[in-house]
């Protein structure tokens, strides 16, 4: 699938080899040429960024926040292509929230003792404690409780009642509160319950089911089938990564039943009523779906100019609700399926899964503390892979955050920009007769080899390729080529030993300069490209290298000019101040935490 990139990486790794010059690098990547050849949209258009609304059963753990990191990446990196920073911040919207109506909160703000709207404040005040700590960069905030939402919702009814969409019939079948669904017969299996007897349950989470027999209202989803089918066939970025499209597909050539879309209100109180019919609850999925569009103002007019360019982040066991159930309810109600769904898949523990009963929910908001924010953030969504589950231990974040931030990319600042090394504090001016743009033709002065050149044509290809992953929902090979580069760089400052050149000496220095200004240039390029998964950290690095808040975005991104014969702005610009460490190492912290408990 990355054929296509693979090919042009060999292409300029030959022209090297002839002696050929390095073509300049095209401008940062406006527009994706992903495998399938789709084109992404333009910069300046709008984009809506969702994350799923949280249940409020229980407190967040890290595979929420990891949810809603994906989501905020996504989101920073739209940015961040926008050309400035307030029409960047008007063309992006991005909601997140919780969701507190239905069957589960009910029964757990009864297990707690609590009323359940007491029980959605608190947990929902932890959400978004934990999302603002995090640095999530969400402009909304939505909660399923509120008067709008409830309006939007029964709103959205109306529209599918007039269209002859719903009728009333009886459902029967297996209800499994944890997941607010239905099941059939197929999907439910036996485990042993607390006395050892068998239980019914859901054979993918597990969850306990129950028997259900009721009137309720039922949504003609089985009309549904073709219209989502061709979506799917007309789109084929509709759904990202494509492991997940396929599934979508294929349950799509399985049985595709009504959809139950209401609850007797006797049995679940807790929800929106069916207009017009106080016995009756609108069913949570469909509630929950809704907040989409209250978000973005909808029935108001308002909605019509973001809802086009929705982007969903999900995990994947919400697939089929938003894959079919959304898509379906959105064109019964007259609107389109969203633009974009991307899916992801799990965080386990020690490899099992988390759950409250096994005891090993991971605290996300301790280890913000623990790795620090940008340290945290980084983590995930490096090693979080979408198309498999992935496993959290302490050992693997400290392991990755030292060698990563505090060893790589903060000794390489630390190593260019040191007093030592660069006494003047200046960004060093680049010898084009050192590093001659066509290394064949080079003259006598001429000091950089193949493996220079090599960085060169690396680096210069590093914001198309990062673009291309987050279009690709990639986000940890984004990371992981950001990471192959800075190795490189530091192979690259180790293998010309600038320590062991002299500023005093006439033939050394502007070679040292070159170097100094090459490395300079690589960290500006990475800290740019880092901002939208470590937004403080590359704010601090790029603050040392002396790059102005506007300088940031990646319309601005020109890599190494001097080298292709234009001139560098930084070039001679006094660095930004020395503010310590990028990122100390844990291991080393740790151990002096350990030291100063010791005395
Ligand atoms: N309330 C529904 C979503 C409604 S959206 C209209 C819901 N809530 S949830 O709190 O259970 O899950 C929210 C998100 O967290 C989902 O995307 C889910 O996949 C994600 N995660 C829950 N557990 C997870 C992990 N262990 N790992 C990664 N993400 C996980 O579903």
């Amino acid at each position: 699938m990355v054929f296509p990139r693979v090919c042009a990486a060999r292409r300029l790794g030959r022209a090297v080899a002839r002696g050929l010059s390095l073509p300049e690098p095209s401008r940062p990547r406006l527009c994706s040429s992903g495998p399938r050849g789709a084109r992404d949209e333009a910069p300046e258009a709008r984009a809506y960024f969702t994350t799923p609304i949280f249940y409020v059963n229980a407190a967040p753990h890290i595979g929420h926040l990891y949810s809603a990191l994906l989501a905020d990446a996504l989101c920073r990196h739209r940015r961040l292509r926008a050309p400035g920073a307030a029409a960047a911040a008007a063309a992006t919207r991005f909601s997140t929230g919780t969701d507190e109506h239905g069957l589960k909160i009910q029964q757990a703000a009864a297990a707690a003792g609590l009323p359940p709207a007491e029980l959605c404040d608190r947990v929902s005040a932890q959400f978004r404690r934990l999302f603002r700590d995090a640095g999530v960069s969400s402009t909304d905030f939505i909660r399923t409780t509120e008067a709008r939402h409830r309006a939007a919702v029964q709103h959205f009814w109306a529209a599918l009642r007039a269209r002859g969409l719903l009728y009333k019939g009886l459902y029967e079948g297996w209800y499994c509160a944890s997941d607010e669904c239905f099941l059939p017969e197929a999907k439910v299996s036996r485990q042993p319950g607390p006395s050892g007897a068998p239980c019914p349950v859901s054979a993918e989470s597990g969850h306990p089911v129950c028997w259900t027999k009721e009137e309720n209202y039922i949504f003609r989803l089985s009309r549904f089938r073709e219209p989502l089918q061709r979506w799917l066939r007309d789109n084929p970025q509709a759904i990202t990564p494509e492991p997940f499209r396929r599934t979508v597909l294929q349950w799509l050539e399985e049985d595709l039943p009504d959809l139950s879309v209401s609850r007797k209100s006797s049995h679940l109180h807790w929800g929106i009523p069916v207009p017009g019919d106080d016995s009756q609850t609108i069913y949570v999925w469909l509630d929950a779906l809704v907040n989409y569009l209250t978000v973005v103002g909808y029935p108001g007019a308002e909605f019509k100019s973001w809802w086009p360019t929705t982007s969903h982040v999900i995990g994947k066991d919400i697939l089929k609700f938003h894959a079919i159930y959304w898509p379906a309810l959105l064109l019964g109600a007259g609107l389109s399926p969203p633009h974009r769904i991307y899916v992801h898949s799990h965080w386990t523990v020690r490899g099992q899964k988390m759950s409250k009963s096994l005891g090993n929910v991971v605290d996300p908001s301790s280890c913000l503390d623990r790795y620090t924010v940008d340290g945290f953030r980084y983590f995930l969504l490096r090693q979080g892979v979408p198309n498999w589950d992935c496993d959290y231990y302490e050992e693997k974040v400290v392991k990755l955050l030292d060698s990563e931030l505090a060893d790589a990319l903060g000794g390489l600042l630390n190593r260019c920009t040191a007093q030592r090394m660069n006494p003047s504090g200046t960004y060093p001016a680049f010898c084009a007769t050192c590093f001659p743009r066509e290394p064949g033709l080079a003259g006598p002065s001429a000091r950089a080899g193949a493996e220079d050149y090599a960085l060169v044509s690396a680096v210069a290809a590093l914001p198309r390729q990062v673009a291309d992953h987050y279009a690709d929902f990639q986000i940890y090979k984004a990371l992981e080529a950001v990471s192959s580069c800075v190795r490189q760089t530091n192979g690259f400052v180790q293998r010309h030993a600038p320590w062991k050149l002299s500023w005093e000496s006439p033939v050394d220095a502007p070679w040292l300069g070159t170097v100094l200004h090459v490395a300079l240039e690589c960290l500006r390029i990475f800290g740019t490209l880092l901002q939208p998964v470590t937004p403080s950290l590359a704010d601090k690095l790029l603050s040392r290298l002396g790059v102005s808040a506007t300088e940031r975005g990646l319309g601005e991104l020109a890599f190494l000019p001097r080298f292709y014969g234009h001139p560098c702005p930084f070039e001679g610009r006094k660095l930004g101040p020395e503010t310590g460490l990028l990122f100390p190492r844990l291991d080393q912290s740790r151990a002096c935490l350990v030291k100063a408990h010791r005395t």
